[in-house]
């Protein structure tokens, strides 16, 4: 009789995704931008990581990551961090085949959801990890090699008390405009207004990036409405979009 499939045995099999972040770093260990919440995966997710793990699963390690090789071409490649549950990660890649996605997130559930939309939507251009993304990119991506960030609805905690949460402050951003392309962007969502004012505040004082709407970005048609984005229209709240680049001499794409 076939073992069954627990969340322990597929721990035992992929030891790495117990760890979302990396002790020793202590360069952002100030800034800890998510809380760990527990939940039930469903049949389908523990299938989903048991059958898809090798095959779209990065795992974290101190060593830079050859996108060509990762992805298998050359393509373009866009970064999402903190993407909840994926459903407009997998939609986003659905619809643009020539562009290579790398996804991060530590919330599990959402991980496994997406992984098994990776296989329902039959997609070759989307990688996943389960780790702190500021670890990844800091340690794992070259400079000036990515064409794109998302982060959509970073910020869960709409208090004054949880401002040092925020992921997006200037050394991050400093970061991201590091690993950034010329002419990279980085597109940023929030429902939250004074998130959005201290975005747009943070990414004024890095040199690298310019802002080619000099203040909130006109809504965007490509993107599709995420699941954290549908709470907050339930609620009225104001969708605020910023979209910077680095170094201004090129359109801005779409995508
Ligand atoms: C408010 S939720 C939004 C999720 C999704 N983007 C959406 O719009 O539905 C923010 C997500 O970012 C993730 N997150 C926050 N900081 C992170 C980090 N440093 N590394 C990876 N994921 C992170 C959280 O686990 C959470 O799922």
């Amino acid at each position: 009789m076939e073992d069954q499939l627990t969340l322990d045995s597929i721990l035992d099999k992929h030891p790495a995704l117990r760890c979302v972040e990396h002790r020793k770093n202590a360069m952002y260990r100030e800034v800890k931008s998510y809380v760990l919440r527990g939940q039930q995966l469903k049949e389908s997710q523990l299938h989903a990581l048991d059958e898809l793990y090798d095959d779209y699963v990065i795992e974290y390690k101190q060593d830079k990551l050859d996108f060509a090789e990762v992805f298998g071409n050359s393509n373009p490649v866009v970064i999402e961090i903190g993407f909840g549950m994926g459903d407009s990660t997998a939609k986003i890649a659905a619809e643009n085949p020539d562009i290579n996605y790398l996804g991060i997130e530590v919330f599990l559930y959402g991980f496994s959801k997406l992984l098994s939309n990776i296989r329902n939507y039959n997609l070759k251009n989307l990688k996943i990890m389960r780790f702190d993304a500021v670890q990844v990119i800091s340690d794992m991506v070259n400079d000036s090699s990515v064409n794109g960030f998302h982060i959509f609805f970073p910020d869960p905690w709409p208090k004054k008390r949880h401002r040092n949460r925020r992921i997006i402050q200037v050394p991050f951003a400093q970061l991201l405009a590091s690993k950034l392309k010329q002419n990279g962007y980085i597109h940023s969502v929030t429902d939250w207004q004074e998130s959005a004012h201290s975005t747009l505040e943070v990414f004024s004082q890095i040199p690298l990036l310019t802002n080619p709407y000099g203040g909130l970005s006109p809504a965007s048609g490509w993107r599709p409405e995420t699941n954290f984005e549908r709470k907050g229209l339930d609620k009225n709240y104001k969708i605020s979009e910023i979209r910077v680049i680095r170094e201004p001499d090129a359109e801005v794409s779409p995508k």
